[in-house]
C-alpha cells in the first residue's frame, strides 16, 4: 500500500497495485450500481477518480450521505486503467472510511466561483484548482530562489522584521508600540484613556524599545552589513508597507527577495537580476507542467510561450532618459503626463514592456536622484543615480535595485540634503568608514513574481492571506 503523489500520468506505472488515497471530495456522482467520487489531496491538480461498488467495505457511508463535496475521506483500492476520457487511471475502491463529513453549507460547491468571493473564503480557497495551483507554483518559486542563490555562493541572511530605520525613506511604515493598551484594556476603559498616537505626543522612553520602532519596509540596509563581511548575501522574508494603494499590484504585507552583491556595480546587479529571473521561470516551466498548463488554459492564454521567451531572450536595457524620450514619442495619451524627472507610473511601465518592447522584460537604469532613495550611488552627471528597475508585462515593476553609495562624504551629504537624521544611520555610515567596497543589490516582490509566473491578475490572489487597506481577516 503506497501513498500516491504526483501528476496525472504518475499512476500508470502503478497499475494493478493496491493504493491508499486520503484527501477531500471534489465531486460525487451516484448511479444505480456504482458511485464515482473525485478526490484531491493537493499534491497535484488532478483528482483521483474513485469507483465504488455497493460491495465495497464501508459503502453504507456513501448511502448515508457522509461522502459529500468538501468531506475528507480515506480510500483503499486497486489502480486500474480508466474507462473515462478525463483520466488515465482510476481507483477501484474496496474499502472507504469517512474521516470528516462536510456540512451542506460548504461554500465552494460549485465548479466555478469568482475570485472576489473566494477572497472572503481565504480559509477554504486553497481547495480550489486555481489556488491549489498558485500555492504549488509559489512553493516552486521559493524553492528555486534558494536554489539559485545557494548554487551561486550567496549566504541567506535573516533581516529583522522590527526595525528603527526607514530604508526607503518614504514614511510608509507600520509602527510597533506597547504604548497602546491591549484590546481588553481598551474595551474596559473610556476611549479618551487611549494615548494619542501622534509620534510627537508620545513619551517613547516609556515604550518597549525606548524609541519608535516599525515593521520593516526592506531588509536591504541590514543585508548590506552582511554583504560587507560575507560578500554575496540575500534575504527572503516578509516586508510591510502602509501605503494606501488599493491596486492589483500592492499589498501591505509582501515577501521580498533582496540579494546584495559585494565588490559589484550596477552592471553586475542587472546581470544577477536577469539570471535569477530566468532561472526561477525555467524551474517552474520544467517542474510545474500540470499547473502551468492549467494557467495557460484558464488564466492567461499563451503564458507558457511568454515565459519561454523570458528564459531564452536577452532583456532590453535602456536609461531612464531614453525611456522618457520613448514615452514622449509614444502615440498614446497617458493619464499621468510624462516629463524628465517624473516617477514612472504603472501605465508607463506597462507601455514600455508590453507595447514598446513586445512583451520582453525591460531594465530601466539611471533614474533622477530626486525620485530615488538616499542610499543610491550618484552618477557623475550629478543628476542621476545608479538605480535600475526591471519592468515586466502585466505587472510593471517587478524589481527595484541600485548600486549603493559607498563613498562616506557623498552619503553624508545626501542624508543632509534629504534632512534625514545622520545619527540614526551611524551604523550604516560605519560600513563606509571601515573597509567600504562598491556593492549593489535589488529587491524583488515575491507576490509580483507569482503574478508574473501564473498570469493571476490580482496580487491578493498570489499570497495565502492577503493584507491590504481594510482587510486583515483570517
Ligand atoms: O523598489 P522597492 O521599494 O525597493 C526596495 O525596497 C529596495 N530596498 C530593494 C533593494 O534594493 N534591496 O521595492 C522592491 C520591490 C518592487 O520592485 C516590487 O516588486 C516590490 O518590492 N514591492 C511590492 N510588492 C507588493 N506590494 C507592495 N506594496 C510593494 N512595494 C514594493
Ligand atoms: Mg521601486
Amino acid at each position: 500500500i503506497v501513498d500516491i503523489k504526483g501528476g496525472p500520468d504518475e499512476g500508470l506505472d502503478r497499475l494493478g497495485q493496491t493504493l491508499v488515497v486520503q484527501g477531500w471530495v471534489r465531486t460525487q456522482r451516484v448511479q444505480s450500481s456504482v458511485t464515482f467520487i473525485e478526490i484531491n489531496d493537493g499534491s497535484c491538480l488532478s483528482n483521483m477518480q474513485c469507483v465504488i461498488n455497493s460491495d465495497a467495505e464501508g459503502y453504507e457511508q456513501v448511502e448515508s450521505g457522509l461522502i459529500s463535496t468538501g468531506a475528507s475521506i480515506w480510500v483503499q483500492g486497486i489502480l486500474v486503467t480508466s474507462q473515462g476520457s478525463k483520466q488515465k487511471v482510476e481507483l477501484r475502491v474496496d474499502k472507504l472510511v469517512s474521516v470528516g463529513k462536510s456540512d451542506p453549507s460548504y461554500p465552494i460547491q460549485k465548479k466555478r466561483v469568482s475570485r472576489e468571493f473566494l477572497r472572503t473564503q481565504a480559509h477554504l480557497r486553497p481547495r480550489t484548482n486555481t489556488f491549489g495551483a498558485v500555492a504549488r507554483v509559489r512553493n516552486a518559486l521559493a524553492y528555486a530562489t534558494h536554489k539559485f542563490f545557494q548554487e551561486n555562493g550567496f549566504v541567506w541572511i535573516s533581516s529583522p522584521i522590527i526595525t528603527a530605520s526607514d530604508c526607503e525613506g518614504a514614511g510608509e511604515q507600520f509602527c510597533v508600540t506597547t504604548l497602546i493598551p491591549s484590546s481588553r484594556e481598551a474595551i474596559d476603559s473610556p476611549v479618551d484613556a487611549i494615548p494619542k498616537t501622534d509620534v510627537g505626543l508620545i513619551d517613547w522612553s516609556q515604550d518597549f524599545f525606548g524609541k519608535p520602532a516599525f515593521l520593516t519596509v526592506s531588509g536591504q540596509l541590514n543585508a548590506e552589513t552582511y554583504a560587507t563581511a560575507l560578500s554575496d548575501v540575500y534575504t527572503f522574508g516578509p516586508t510591510f508597507r502602509a501605503e494606501n494603494s488599493n491596486t492589483s499590484r500592492h499589498l501591505a504585507e509582501f515577501w521580498m527577495i533582496e540579494p546584495e552583491l559585494a565588490f559589484a556595480d550596477l552592471n553586475d546587479d542587472m546581470a544577477c537580476a536577469a539570471a535569477y529571473l530566468q532561472y526561477v521561470v525555467k524551474h517552474v516551466l520544467e517542474n510545474c507542467k500540470e499547473d502551468m498548463d492549467f494557467f495557460n488554459t484558464w488564466i492567461e492564454k499563451g503564458i507558457i510561450n511568454r515565459l519561454s521567451d523570458v528564459v531564452e531572450k536577452n532583456f532590453v536595457q535602456l536609461t531612464y532618459t531614453d525611456a522618457i524620450e520613448f514615452l514622449l514619442k509614444a502615440n498614446k495619451k497617458f493619464e499621468f503626463p510624462v516629463k524628465w524627472g517624473c516617477d514612472l507610473q504603472s501605465e508607463h511601465e506597462r507601455y514600455i514592456t508590453e507595447e514598446a518592447f513586445g512583451g520582453c522584460p525591460v531594465i530601466v537604469r539611471d533614474y533622477p536622484k530626486d525620485i530615488k532613495a538616499f542610499y543610491m550611488r550618484q552618477n557623475d552627471d550629478g543628476k542621476t543615480v545608479a538605480a535600475m528597475d526591471m519592468l515586466v508585462p502585466r505587472v510593471g515593476e517587478l524589481i527595484g535595485g541600485s548600486q549603493r553609495e559607498e563613498r562616506l562624504e557623498y552619503l553624508e551629504e545626501r542624508l543632509d540634503e534629504l534632512k534625514l537624521n545622520k545619527e540614526s544611520y551611524w551604523w550604516y555610515l560605519d560600513l563606509r568608514r571601515y573597509g567600504s567596497v562598491p556593492h549593489a543589490g535589488f529587491g524583488l516582490g515575491f507576490e509580483r513574481l507569482v503574478q508574473f509566473a501564473t498570469g493571476i491578475e490580482n496580487i491578493r490572489d498570489t499570497i495565502p492571506f492577503p493584507r491590504a487597506p481594510g482587510s486583515a481577516e483570517f
